[in-house]
């Protein structure tokens, strides 16, 4: 009996540090490219293919935009919208958001009248209306800001931002923003008091940071300058952007880092593959992501892991990820992407740094149908993992299960030990 007090402190103490933990997990953003499902054969990527339970919020791209402004059905994606939705029905813990803004939509002449005129709160109550009919719980803004113009207007953005912000009030849609990784662009852009009032995170996107136009192949996401890099080059990485978010005033819980599931290539113009190295200009199209520069990450891990006619070098120091290069030359081709490893060791960062979270582009150029051989979807479940998603969503089917035999009470007590195992080893991360 004496004993019964300490126990109950005990145990509530158990629960107390649960729930503080669980409110600390972080995100794991996903983006789901709708394109993906007009490519062929293995490349196909539908929403049958999507895991509801490794990320916390999946975002649609694509196609949506002259659909709100007419305020009509999205035609074809119809019922890829409905399909993608009711992911939410298989884990209901899951937010699903809409993006609006990408470079598709911004040429437009719709865009410009609704979005960046005078129009712009009917656009933001059509997009809080295409929300609500459909089911998602908000928008990702996408402004792509890559280059530097006159036209890059904080002020502007901001308005936009205001209008969406007012049109989702009653509804409690959450609003999130990607952004440039490139601080010259950053610093004419964005007000980032303002951005940080509005916003519910922020979508780093530190990821494709060279430009394939120039002669030099390099790695396009290194989490830490490089050795050889000289002033000014240096700031072309991740730990470089999460800074200067800080340092402009964003909360860190805001933040969420940009995790790449794809490589950037060139052909070299010798067989000297340490970056920087000369290159004659962009890598050879993917043969299922038909783009030139740019290769999906089972498209690399094929090229080492089957077929064997490229050779990754992973980076000692984890300055950066491995890259890979074809055996063949000359016209070498050279790619630098994120592995396993990598998309580990950044999730480490984000633990340590106790930042929001991590954004991923895009889930449909992962390892999705295993076809090297490290199981299915080996980088966003080895981030889920590093970032307790996975965890989460385990206790998610325990408390959803009606069953309370003996088994189901040892397995959720082995359940309790092994997230207490896991938050304590989060501690050890901060
Ligand atoms: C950032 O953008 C500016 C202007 O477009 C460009 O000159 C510069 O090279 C970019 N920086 C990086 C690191 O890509
Ligand atoms: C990378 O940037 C280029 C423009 O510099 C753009 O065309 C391309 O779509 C971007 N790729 C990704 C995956 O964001």
């Amino acid at each position: 009996m004496g004993h019964w007090p300490t126990l109950l402190v005990i145990a509530a103490s158990l629960v107390l540090s649960n729930i503080g933990s669980i409110s600390a997990t972080p995100r794991l953003v996903c983006y789901f490219n709708s394109g993906a499902s007009l490519r062929k054969g293995d490349g196909q990527f539908t929403v049958e293919n999507i895991d509801p339970f490794l990320c916390t919020h999946l975002i649609f791209v694509s196609g949506i935009f002259n659909s709100i402004v007419s305020k009509g059905e999205p035609g074809s994606l119809d019922p890829t919208v409905k399909k993608f939705v009711l992911l939410k029905s298989k884990n209901p813990k899951l937010k699903l958001m809409l993006s609006v803004g990408s470079w598709i939509d911004f040429q437009s002449a719709q865009y410009t009248e609704n979005v960046m005129g005078s129009n712009r709160a009917n656009f933001a109550h059509s997009a809080a209306q295409f929300l609500a009919r459909y089911g998602f719980d908000g928008l990702d803004f996408s402004w792509p800001w890559d280059f530097a113009s006159p036209a890059n207007d904080p002020k502007q953005f901001v308005r936009v931002l205001t209008a969406l912000k007012d049109a989702f009030k009653s509804s409690g849609y959450l609003l999130s923003v990607a952004v440039t990784a490139n601080q010259s662009i950053s610093e004419l852009s964005y007000d980032f008091p303002k951005i940080e009032a509005l916003v519910d995170f922020v979508n780093l996107k530190s990821y494709n940071m060279t430009d394939i136009s120039k002669s030099m192949a390099d790695h396009h996401a290194p989490l830490y300058t490089r050795k050889w890099e000289t002033s000014g080059v240096g700031s072309n990485n991740v730990d470089s952007v999460v800074s200067y978010w800080i340092n402009k005033g964003v909360s860190i819980s805001k933040l969420n880092v940009g995790i790449p599931f794809f490589g950037k290539s060139w052909t070299l113009s010798s067989d000297a593959y340490n970056p920087p190295a000369k290159a004659l200009g962009p890598g050879p199209a993917g043969p299922l992501t038909n783009t030139q520069g740019e290769l999906a990450f089972y498209e690399i891990c094929r090229h080492v892991r089957v077929e064997k006619d490229f050779k990754a070098v992973r980076s000692e120091s984890r300055l950066n990820g491995p890259i890979a290069y074809s055996l063949r030359t000359p016209g070498r081709i050279w790619v630098g992407y994120d592995d396993v490893d990598m998309v580990i060791h950044k999730g480490k960062y984000i633990l340590s740094k106790n930042l929001g979270g991590a954004v991923v582009w895009d889930i449909s150029m992962d390892d999705f149908r295993n076809t090297c051989g490290s199981g299915i979807n080996p980088l966003l479940a080895s981030l889920s993992r590093t970032l307790k998603v996975i965890g989460q969503n385990a206790e998610l089917y325990v408390s959803a299960s009606p069953d309370v035999s003996p088994h189901f009470i040892l397995a959720n007590m082995t359940i309790t030990m092994l997230l207490l195992i896991f938050y304590s080893r989060r501690m050890y991360y901060l």
